[in-house]
């Protein structure tokens, strides 16, 4: 059987085989999807092991992205923007990397919740790599204007800097966030809500018609969308539906064909629930 794996430091709670294994079933393809964990230092050798044994394609996760990138021979345009990749398939000349990750957050919010991206003015929180991966798709989806703070400014200027595109995007400290009015939608990036400190937002970011989106899902979510909630937005949502698109934008990228989401998705927020 055709093999895929994800990989990831720590991947034992992904989602993704489950995910995969649904889609296949749904679709009558068949092949094998496991989850591979792969401290740092061990995860070239890991990945070039899983090509040798007759690996086909690989999800790759936290922390790889950015030592995922570095190992394609051929980028995606997605994966180049981003400076990350999370999605490898093995060709001849070795493996070829792209980043459904902003595709898949776009589809979750314009296709299965119908909300309208263009001309919003967006707040981006955080500029680390799950940062770097929605904000090239945000900006393809038509939003008005992107605002990014990071606790390191430093990381949000580069940010800014890699989209190349100085007269929508652009950096403000955090120390400013009060200063930056309200904006129509807010994306948290950060992983505050995976432990360490919490998040410090101030109320006067948001009204009633933000829409408030964290890009984790389960309790991970759950600081930044209390706060959301605090803040009186109207409409929140998590990362769980960003992750089936992005598989399934994965799995169209290996297998040709695009899987329904909608009953996968399904399952999985009842079970969170
Ligand atoms: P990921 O791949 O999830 O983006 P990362 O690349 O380590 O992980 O980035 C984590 C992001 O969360 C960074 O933007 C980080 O801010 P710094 O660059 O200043 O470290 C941000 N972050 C983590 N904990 C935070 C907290 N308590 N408050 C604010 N930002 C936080």
């Amino acid at each position: 059987t055709a093999r895929y794996a994800v990989f990831g430091h720590p991947v034992l709670h992904s989602l993704s085989p489950r995910i995969h294994a649904a889609f296949g079933s749904q679709l009558g393809i068949a092949m094998e999807y496991a989850a591979i964990d792969a401290a740092p230092a061990d995860f070239e050798r890991a990945l070039a092991h899983f090509a040798e044994t007759g690996g086909l394609g690989a999800n790759i996760t936290l922390p790889h992205k950015e030592a995922a990138l570095a190992l394609c021979t051929h980028l995606g345009d997605r994966a180049r923007r981003a400076g990350a990749a999370n999605t490898l398939t093995r060709h001849a000349d070795g493996w070829h990397g792209e980043n459904t990750d902003g595709i898949g957050l776009v589809h979750d919010l314009t296709e299965r919740r119908r909300i309208d991206l263009r001309s919003r003015r967006v707040l981006l929180v955080g500029a680390g790599g799950a940062a770097r991966g929605v904000a090239p798709a945000l900006l393809d989806a038509g939003i008005d204007e992107l605002w990014v703070v990071n606790r390191t400014p430093e990381k949000a200027d580069a940010l800014v800097d890699a989209m190349g595109e100085p007269g929508r995007v652009h950096s403000r400290y955090w120390a400013d966030l009060r200063n930056l009015g309200t904006f129509d939608m807010i994306v948290n990036a950060t992983s505050a809500g995976r432990g360490g400190a919490p998040l410090e937002l101030p109320f006067t970011l948001a009204t009633a018609r933000t829409l408030a989106v964290d890009l984790s899902y389960g309790e991970a979510a759950g600081p930044f969308l209390a706060w959301a909630q605090a803040a009186g937005c109207e409409t929140r949502v998590d990362g769980l539906g960003m992750l089936v698109e992005q598989a399934a934008e994965s799995f169209a990228i290996w297998h040709g064909r695009r899987p329904d989401t909608d009953p996968v998705y399904a399952s999985l927020s009842a079970r969170a629930d």
